[in-house]
């Protein structure tokens, strides 16, 4: 539970909140790539942490992020013309460039230094991991991109894709890191005989690396044990299962501060997946989804997988909206439900949408009655808060922003001797007791961390 004011700090993204502030000292993905394809293409409206923007690529190829409100007399640049290296403005045709300058202002007198005075306030942008990711924070606070694994392999080993929901990121986030509803939310309940894993497959809530162990592990202990280790970008939490009589079944998320979850599925070889919330409004966001292989490109059969909503990604519209969304209760099929599905929903993504919206715009914390298990996303509440606090009331910057190497780290499931530490299942699992991928990136770790 948490006070009325605290689930606010937690919540509020605004420009000036303590938790808006702390977001912008973070680059955030603001759309995708594919969004903005074109060089001179369609400009695109954009909303981040309450903030309406623009964003253009101009004729170069480069992004901009800018406030979409001319300085001359208030005209929306929506409705601007995306011309060689700028948008235009088409009220009295003032051009501005991807940095925010005009580089054209045709009303002034010929010889007129006017338009050296005249900018709009921009964002800057970067492209990784088929994101367009943005900086929203003081100019000279701008640090690297996090280095998250997906984002430095070539693109046929990833796939990406964004949803709509309609509900404040945290709680979202708050789902993703609480990894003991799987033995509910996402279940099937077998017949005699049947198989577990094909009817996970059958209800599109699996993939091909579902297993029926692992499945029948889940099911059988809905009491994961959870140890929890900070590490310089996060949080690495490890709920673990009763695996047979000397073995756990470790499930392992990790948290990148401060909005991204890896999940917790991938054995090695497997396919990870990850998601990043992004705050449109207080109660909205948009759910940036990623897939990857670090071995291999992904199969034609895995991608047309990922589009048809398997695993973190769900199945959408063209503009990204959920076919199964609160707009048709899910397509919820109570017959279903009756008949094996938990929840009656397709879609592990649906499911975590249903429930997460079902909590309200913004839930009221102050009411829950948390246990056992739900000690990941109080840890995750404790960590936000403390740094949106103390940014607010002593200026003091997080430290994450600055270790853009630790964000390149793994994040999936184990077996182990009951007796092992997280730390050790860590070292087991993926060679690092943060889970650092590959010995270079480790390298790179070690280095800023000295
Ligand atoms: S309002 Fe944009 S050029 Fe006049
Ligand atoms: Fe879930």
């Amino acid at each position: 539970m948490l006070s009325k004011e605290d689930n606010e700090i937690l919540t509020h993204s605004a420009a000036g909140t303590p938790m808006g502030e702390l977001l912008r000292r973070f680059w955030l993905p603001v759309l995708l790539c594919e969004e903005l394809d074109a060089p001179g293409g369609t400009q695109k409206r954009v909303t981040v942490l309450g903030e309406d923007l623009l964003a253009f690529r101009d004729t170069n190829g480069r992004v901009g992020l800018v406030e979409p409100v001319c300085p001359h007399r208030g005209a929306n640049l929506y409705y601007g013309r995306n011309e060689e290296g700028g948008l235009r403005c088409v009220f009295h045709g003032w051009k501005f460039d991807v940095d925010g300058n005009c580089v054209d202002l045709p009303t002034a007198p010929c010889h007129s230094n006017y338009k050296d005075r005249i900018k709009i306030k921009t964002y800057p942008t970067r492209e990784a991991g088929g994101f367009i990711w943005a900086y929203m924070g003081p100019a000279d606070k701008m640090p690297e991109l996090p280095q998250m694994e997906f984002t430095l392999l070539p693109a046929s080993h990833v796939f990406v894709s964004k949803k709509w929901q309609d509900c404040n990121w945290v709680q979202c986030v708050e789902g993703a890191i609480d990894t003991a509803h799987f033995s509910f939310l996402h279940m099937v309940i077998p017949k005699e005989g049947q198989d577990v894993a094909s009817l996970l497959q059958h209800a599109a809530i699996g993939s091909q690396s579902v297993k029926n162990d692992r499945i029948r592990w889940v099911q059988e202990d809905p009491r994961p044990k959870f140890e929890i280790n900070e590490f310089p970008a996060g949080l690495t939490i490890g709920g673990a299962r009763i695996a047979g009589e000397q073995d756990l079944y470790w499930r392992i998320a990790q948290f990148l501060a401060p909005n991204h979850a890896l999940v917790p599925s991938a054995f090695p070889g497997e396919n990870y997946h990850g998601q990043t919330w992004v705050p449109v409004t207080d109660t909205s966001c948009w759910i940036y989804n990623y897939t990857w292989n670090p071995d291999r490109p992904l199969t034609e059969e895995e991608r047309e997988a990922c589009r048809k909503g398997l695993t973190v990604h769900a199945e959408i519209d063209e503009n990204y909206y959920p076919l199964r969304g609160p707009h048709n209760d899910y397509l919820i099929d109570r017959e279903a439900q009756r008949q094996g599905s938990f929840t009656g929903i397709q879609g592990v993504s649906e499911q975590d949408a249903a429930i997460q919206n079902s909590m309200g715009g913004i839930v009221d914390r102050t009411r829950e009655h948390l246990g056992a298990t739900d000690i990941g996303l109080v840890k995750f509440r404790q960590y936000m808060l403390k740094r949106a606090k103390a940014l607010a009331s002593e200026g003091q910057e997080p430290a994450e922003p600055g270790c853009a190497a630790h964000y390149a780290v793994r994040s999936g499931g184990w077996v182990a001797d009951a007796g092992k530490k997280l730390e050790q299942v860590m070292v087991e699992r993926f060679g690092h007791p943060y889970g650092y991928v590959g010995a270079d990136l480790r390298q790179a770790a070690e280095k800023v961390q000295s």
